[in-house]
């Protein structure tokens, strides 16, 4: 291992919530009821990509022109929700690993679908932490293709074969499997099967655990 490359949305802090909470609203303003189960499928993939999941869901065919609407409508409801985080929400255990990693000289990345990733990354004040960031601006393809961890991988100046990746969501882990990397699941470890290895939390990872892979 010379890198490791988290997401964010549910891996540093429980944005994944805020996120279920924005599509919930707007679903229900729909008539389509999403439930959790729902909510693993949009995990990871980006903002059209999950809007397009919950029409099929309702099974409602939308204009693109009013998709956009929706999207933004929803973005609207997460974004005031992040504004009012606190940075005691990330989650325990995560700025000590990202520090730990850097002492044993490990790079340190930031691979995450989400167009709002820097906006988190500075209400929790933890930008200085990665080498490198790769935010859903910057890609064509969103989660489960390889595009975000190979471009981090990249950044980072080194090989995806020695990149270990940080996923909690389904199309994440897939994406680094298909990049040649290694992947540990943060989640339940049967929606999160692919990965090499599954914790229920991030403040449960260590240097030593990492180095095993
Ligand atoms: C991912 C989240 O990180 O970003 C998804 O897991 C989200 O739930 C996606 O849809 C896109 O986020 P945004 O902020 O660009 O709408
Ligand atoms: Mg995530």
């Amino acid at each position: 291992m010379t890198a490791c490359i988290f997401d964010l949305d549910g891996v540093i802090v429980d944005t994944a919530h805020y996120h279920f909470m924005a599509w919930q609203k707007l679903a229900k303003e729909l008539g389509v009821d999403l439930t959790q189960q729902d909510n693993e499928r949009l995990k990871g993939v980006g903002r059209i990509e999950s809007l397009n999941i919950i029409l099929e869901i309702g099974g409602i065919p939308l204009p693109d022109d009013e998709k956009e609407r929706l999207a933004a409508k929803k973005n609207a409801w997460f974004v005031e929700y992040i504004q009012a985080m606190k940075k005691e929400e990330i989650f325990p255990g995560a700025k000590d690993l990202f520090d730990s990693l850097h002492r044993h000289n490990i790079k340190v990345g930031l691979a995450s679908s989400s167009k709002n990733a820097r906006t988190v990354l500075h209400k929790l004040e933890i930008e200085n932490s990665f080498e490198a960031i790769v935010d859903g601006t910057m890609i064509k393809n969103s989660k489960p293709d390889p595009e975000i961890f190979l471009k981090a991988s990249v950044l980072l100046h080194v090989n995806a074969a020695d990149c270990i990746v940080v996923e909690d969501a389904e199309a994440g882990v897939e994406a680094a499997l298909r990049a040649g990397m290694k992947c540990i699941g943060i989640g339940n470890p049967q929606q999160l099967g692919k990965a090499n290895l599954v914790f229920d939390h991030i403040g449960k990872l260590s240097y030593e655990i990492l180095k095993t892979l």
